[in-house]
């Protein structure tokens, strides 16, 4: 062969491998920039065919993840004694089974979180009328609460990945809940690994409120079984006894010598078989906490251990109450999101909130939003190690 002709075939050859490289390199970016717009990443569609984006908070130790549809916490890892990345939270990898039938697995609950009694109040000499949804009670919010809507993402740090801000406004009558409400919540992850959650909330004519974060957590992650030897403290000295509707009676009771007692470290389980009527009614603990010192602002109300990975969650609050629920009604027919079971109190929640059915209970602290009033109201969950 002709050496020039040879010369110029190996350059076309090393031209063409370059295009090829460059091919590959170019197909690469497209596919993985596909599902990520502006940081966030694309989790799914909405029946009405609405894309729903996954958006990533970290601080290069923890990292959260959270979704539009319900103000979802879908994910928060944190590394294990072993620096093993360990995911808290159930939940599941993609949009679909969050549309279906779950027990609110990290959502936003509202317009009031917790039950009310026949879904029936008064304000302001007006009866209302929730939808009902929970044994003839409305319970988080009625049949299409704010778990199920999709919020507005008002601002995300894309930047430095460390908050984001969520805004729905609920309509007037809603669920049967009175006022036009319009409701902001923001996720901050600190460099402390405290996971801040914030609600404010404005209404235009007199309504009720009181959201929470429903997030179900395992400390030992939340595809390894059941959450009852993790060691609890609540800083309550009392709680609300529970009728078979698992609403409260109304009356105030001391934790003292029950299995409520939970004021020094002790195993979510260990009581649980014992023979206490308020354990039977609610199936496990299906209780609202009174916690010490309301009204002096943010304080520590909980704190959680797993001997397992040695990881431990402070919880702080400004609110009066914190419903600890174990999981009761799980049962095993939800998949984990590797692909395991959630088996029966695979999952802890602590909902701060106010008291259930407060709107029917005139000694419990009102959960009335004026017009003109601002609604604020923040919960921290904060993760450490701890060596014992
Ligand atoms: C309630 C439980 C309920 C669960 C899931 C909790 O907040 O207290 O009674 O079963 O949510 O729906």
């Amino acid at each position: 062969m002709d050496p020039n002709m040879l010369k110029r075939l190996i350059i076309l050859l090393k031209m063409n491998k370059y295009i090829f490289s460059y091919a590959i390199i170019l197909i690469l970016t497209i596919i993985s920039c596909s599902n990520i717009k502006d940081d966030k990443v694309l989790f799914g569609k909405l029946k009405n065919g609405k894309d729903v984006y996954k958006y990533i908070l970290t601080n290069d130790v923890c990292e959260v993840e959270v979704i539009s549809y319900g103000a979802i916490i879908t994910s928060i890892k944190f590394p294990d004694i072993n620096n093993n990345l360990v995911d808290v939270v159930l939940g599941f990898n993609d949009l679909e089974p969050y549309l279906e039938k779950h027990p609110y697995f990290g959502a936003i609950i509202g317009r009031y979180a917790n039950r009310i009694a026949d879904g029936k109040f008064k304000l302001n000499n007006i009866d209302y009328n929730l939808a009902l949804n929970n044994n003839g009670t409305s319970l988080h919010g009625g049949i299409q609460g704010f778990d199920k809507v999709n919020w507005n993402v008002v601002s995300y740090d894309s930047e430095n990945k460390r908050y984001i801000k969520l805004n729905y406004l609920s309509k007037d009558m809603e669920e049967g809940y009175p006022g036009n409400l319009n409701i902001y919540v923001t996720y901050t992850l600190t460099v402390n690994n405290e996971l801040k959650v914030e609600y404010e909330a404005e209404t235009d004519k007199t309504t009720i409120i009181n959201p929470t974060q429903h997030s179900y957590f395992n400390l030992s992650g939340e595809s390894s079984g059941d959450v009852l030897d993790h060691l609890l403290v609540l800083n309550a000295d009392s709680y609300l006894p529970v009728n078979k509707n698992i609403i409260p009676t109304g009356d105030i009771r001391s934790v003292e010598g029950t299995p409520f007692d939970f004021r020094e470290r002790k195993k979510i389980g260990r009581d649980l078989n014992e023979n206490d009527d308020q354990l039977a009614l609610g199936n496990g603990y299906d209780h609202c906490w009174v916690l010490n010192d309301y009204g002096k602002g943010l304080r520590k109300i909980s704190e959680v251990f797993s001997e397992d990975t040695m990881i431990k969650m402070e919880v702080f609050s400004d609110l009066p109450g914190v419903q600890l629920y174990i999981g009761n009604f799980l049962d095993g027919t939800i998949k984990s999101k590797k692909g395991k079971q959630y088996i029966k109190r695979s999952g802890f929640c602590l909902e701060t909130q106010y008291f259930p059915n407060s709107p029917n209970t005139s000694d419990f602290p009102s959960t009335v939003l004026e017009p003109g009033e601002k609604f604020f109201s923040k919960t921290t969950f904060k993760f450490s190690i701890q060596k014992k």
